[in-house]
Formats: structure tokens, sequence, C-alpha cells
């Protein structure tokens, strides 16, 4: 017999009792008086955990409709932007951009690699708009939004950020000067899937009025109207929206800073042990996100998502595009704690022994993890020197 998975994806992520129990409130009316108390709580503690005063708007649908409802209310058709691109869904957010007719100029790094900001100021006066992703999903880094939004500033440009995956790791969206935050329901938040999230500036809003709108479902003058009145212009998803009520009183009650530190904590302690069984973080190490963690593994990612799953019923996911068959992508966000990280460490051992791709050191990695945890320093253990018998270079 084989109890519930544990679920370690980079999204969703492994929801608790309490809002589980929330989903499950009877149906009640979307325009009266209780949905709006939903909708202000919801709203409040938002902008705690995203650090913002912007207005919240929130779009039933998954985190590519937020990106979709804040490129196609804040970009005119020709309008020149810059999108910084170095991973799947900074892709998919230019392809974004490029569907509503913008003009872009794409400022590209390698996948693992942190945005490309010395080329960002040297296109900065050609462009009235900079995007790009916090955390990136696909290669498990955290972009440098700060230095992004600072030379933005400088050239009094607007700036959208996907933070789909990122909540958990410090975000500071008026304090960084952001202006469009996207972000969704059923990562960092805890929540399941259903909603986007998107928080604007007075600025964007303002910019947003003027924009000729090309779609019906994300008409920013609508969510405009039906905010005003805490209520959205068509049925949300009422279920979600009691989730995350639920899940965000948890953050509330934890407190955003050591929810946070919670995070970093989480993938201090997985990479350490993912590191001493031998394997390598796939992304720049200076930049490694604490939600999610994307591991090196040439042409056995699946093998080993696979084995994790089916043997030992721990959910974690392979690569995207080009490196499908080559990445391990395991997500440590939400209630993720020690007893998470000890068992997804266990999973990964076993499963990498079953596979014949470490041979010794069983328990190695589960107690490196423990080290962190336990506040000691972890063994050093230096990314970039797999331990591996046969070692996989790869190359990105
Ligand atoms: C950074 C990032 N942006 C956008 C998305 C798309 O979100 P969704 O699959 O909820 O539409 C994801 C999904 O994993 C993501 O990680």
């Amino acid at each position: 017999m084989r109890g519930q998975d544990l679920v370690m994806l980079p999204g969703p992520v492994n929801v608790t009792h309490d809002v589980l129990s929330a989903m499950s409130t009877p149906m009640f009316n979307h325009r009266g008086e209780k949905f709006s108390v939903v909708y202000r709580s919801v709203k409040q503690k938002v902008r705690k955990v995203l650090r913002s005063s912007g207005e919240v708007y929130f779009v039933t649908g998954s985190g590519t409709a937020g990106n979709e409802f804040a490129v196609s209310n804040l970009v005119a058709p020709k309008e020149k932007v810059a999108v910084f691109t170095n991973g799947f869904f900074s892709d998919r957010l230019r392809d974004t951009f490029r569907a509503y007719g913008a003009e872009v100029i794409e400022i590209a790094s390698q996948w693992g690699a942190g945005l490309d900001i010395e080329r960002f100021e040297a296109v900065a006066g050609e462009v009235s708009l900079a995007a790009a992703v916090f955390n990136e999903t696909s290669t498990g880094i955290v972009n440098q939004i700060r230095d992004m939004a600072k030379i933005a500033s400088q050239h009094g440009l607007l700036t959208i950020v996907d933070n789909v995956s990122g909540v958990g790791n410090r975000y500071d969206m008026d304090g960084w000067g952001v202006d469009a935050t996207v972000t969704a329901s059923q990562k960092g938040l805890g929540a399941p899937p259903g909603m986007a999230i998107v928080v604007l500036s007075d600025r964007a809003r303002e910019k947003a009025k003027k924009i000729p709108k090309r779609s019906y479902y994300f008409n920013f003058d609508l969510f405009e109207k039906y905010a005003q009145e805490d209520s959205t212009p068509a049925t949300p998803a009422i279920s979600v929206m009691c989730a995350l009520d639920a899940s965000l009183q948890n953050i509330m009650e934890e407190g955003v800073d050591n929810f946070e530190e919670r995070h970093r904590v989480s993938a201090s302690a997985l990479r350490a042990g993912a590191l001493r069984c031998g394997l390598e973080l796939f992304g720049d190490p200076e930049l490694a996100s604490n939600t999610v963690t994307a591991l090196k593994l040439p042409g056995k990612a699946r093998a080993v998502v696979k084995t994790m799953l089916e043997r030992y019923g721990v959910a974690v996911s392979a690569g995207l595009g080009k490196y499908r068959e080559d990445v391990l992508r395991i997500g440590h966000m939400g209630s993720v704690d020690v007893k998470d990280i000890v068992a997804t460490l266990s999973a990964l051992e076993l499963s990498l022994k079953e596979l014949g791709i470490r041979a010794d050191g069983l328990g190695e990695g589960v107690s490196s993890a423990l080290q962190v945890y336990s506040g000691a320093p972890p063994e050093k253990v230096k990314s970039g020197e797999p331990q591996f018998s046969h070692p996989f270079n790869m190359k990105r």
C-alpha cells in the first residue's frame, strides 16, 4: 500500500489540509459582501507577501493568464520593449509580448546564467518598458530584478516581472521599484492552481488606462472598475480564493520574513544534500533559488524522476525544453520543511543507487542536509566537481 505522494514539484505544490478544507466551503454569491470580504483579505495579504502597496487584480486562470493580463494591458502595438531571456519561462514571456504586437529587443543570456544587465544599460534608452522573470523555474535561479529595476527607473521605463514561482525568495516590489508583478496561486502561495494575481503600481495603472484593449477577458478597464468594489468582472474561482485566504493566513501567522527564511534554509539543506551526492547545480550557484533547485543529470533525469515517484512516492520534475532529459528540478516552496527535504533526499539517494548513478555513500546527502538544519556549517563540496564514478560533462 502506498500513502499520499510527497509533492516536491516546481508547482503545483503540496496543499495543507486546512487550505484544502477551505476549498470545500459551499458556494456563495461572488457579487455579494461575503466574496468582497475574501477578496479584501487576500488582497491585503498578497500586498504584504510581495511588499507592495499596489492595486491587486485577480485573474481566474493560471500564471500564464496573469502574464497575458499584464502584457496586454501595458504594451501598445509596435511599442519597443526589452525582454530578458535565460530560460523556458522568459522565452514564453518574450513570446507573449510578440503576440501583442510589441517590438521586442531580446536580452538573452545562457540558460542558467543571470540577466545581462550591461547589455540592458546599453539599450535602455531605446525602449519604454523592461520585463523579466524573477525566479526562472526551468534553471533554478533568481534573476537580478533589483538591478534591472534600478536602471529602468533611471530611464523612466515601466517594469513587468513574472514572479509566478518566486514567492519564498525575498521580493520587494515597492522597494525595488517594480511596476507590475505577476504571481499565481499554486506555487509559493501554497494553494491549488486556478488564480493568477497581478499587482500594479499607480504608474502602471495610469498607463493601462491608455493602452488600446485587445482582449475582452483581460480588459483592464473592467478589472479596474470591479476592483473598486472588491470584485472581478467575470465569475472568479471562488474555491481557490478561499484556499488562498487560508494559505496566506498561514504565511501571515508565520511572518513573511520567517516564511522566506524557512525557504532559504530548506533550499540550502537540499542543495547541500544534493551536492554531497555528487550532483551539480545547473545554474549559477550565486543566483541559486530558494524555491526551485535544478540539478544536472545528463540523460538520466527522466529515469530518476520516474524512480523517485514510482518506488518512493516523491514527485519531482525533469527539465524543460532542450534540457528535458538532462535536468532534475525539485520544488521546495509553500509548506516545505525539514521532513520533506529529508524524505526527498532519501528518495533521491536511493534512486541514484538503484539506477547505478552513485554506488556508495547512502545517507550522506541526508546527513549534509541535517547539518544545515542543525546550524552546523555543511561539509564543503564545491558545485562543479561531480563525484560520480562516471562523470557527466554537460554543455549548457
Ligand atoms: C516562472 C513561471 N512563469 C510562468 C509560468 C506559467 O504558469 P502556469 O503554468 O500557471 O500558467 C510558470 C509555470 O511553471 C513559471 O514557473
